[in-house]
């Protein structure tokens, strides 16, 4: 069957005419489905959040792993946003007000972005403030899109951290994919060279939630295509 070779798998001419119509008949089995892929041939505009901005972070050396992770998946192109490279304004107010200026940066990022991956430690059993800030301050950026996670920490690795942002980005309409990067004890697990001393486990980790990322941001793309998400 003739079809058409994307980034996150092969489409066949179904499939694509699927895609391109953004019609499934409504009454459509789910074995029918099985197998079929929504993904588009455009890669997965990607931007990674890194979610800690305290001096001697050890953030770096996590989130600059990872991009080397995402550089090497075919299906997204990733973007980096640097919340410790930013200077966040201790008072948000509305868009035009204080703030506007040190953020516009980031907001047309965020816009701009089919899928978001948010690399978080733990602090406190949650995630960091200038994480929240971040979040907050957006709104339409987030939704109907995809957000993975790479968290790090000591016992935990950074989990109960994810669990708490999901929660926040479920009220914002982001839909969260359920594998998730995690590193405990993530200071002892990163040579000198900032690689991962065993890197098969994590390596595959970051693979499977990009491509779960992946299917989920194509699929989300063309169902806002179809219908635009007015929720
Ligand atoms: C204020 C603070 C609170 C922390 N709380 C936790 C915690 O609850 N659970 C945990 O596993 N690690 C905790 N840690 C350890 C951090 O996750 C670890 O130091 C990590 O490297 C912090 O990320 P960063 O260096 O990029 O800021 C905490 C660290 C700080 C600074």
């Amino acid at each position: 069957m003739a079809g058409v070779s994307g980034p996150c798998g092969n489409l066949t001419s179904t499939e694509v005419q699927v895609l391109g119509s953004g019609e499934i008949p409504p009454n459509t089995a789910p074995s029918e489905l099985k197998g079929r892929s929504f993904m588009s041939s455009a890669p997965v505009n990607l931007t990674v959040i890194v979610g800690s901005n305290r001096s001697g972070r050890f953030a770096p050396v996590v989130s600059e792993w990872f991009v080397r992770q995402a550089a090497q998946h075919e299906g997204v192109a990733a973007e980096v946003v640097d919340l410790g490279a930013v200077s966040l304004p201790a008072q948000l107010g509305s868009r035009s007000g204080p703030g506007t200026e040190e953020l516009a940066g980031i907001t047309g990022k965020f816009a701009a972005a089919d899928a978001f991956v948010v690399v978080t430690p733990e602090y406190n059993h949650s995630y960091p403030a200038v994480l929240k800030t971040v979040i907050d301050w957006h709104h339409a950026e987030w939704k109907a899109k995809p957000v993975g996670f790479v968290s790090y920490g000591g016992v935990s690795g950074g989990l109960r951290a994810v669990e708490h942002l999901r929660q926040v980005f479920a009220e914002l309409h982001a839909v969260t994919v359920r594998d998730t990067v995690s590193f405990h004890g993530a200071w002892a697990r990163f040579g000198e060279d900032g690689s991962p001393t065993e890197p098969d486990g994590c390596n595959a980790a970051a693979r499977t939630m990009l491509d779960e990322l992946c299917w989920w941001s194509n699929a989300l793309t063309a169902a806002r295509r179809h219908t635009p998400y007015r929720f």
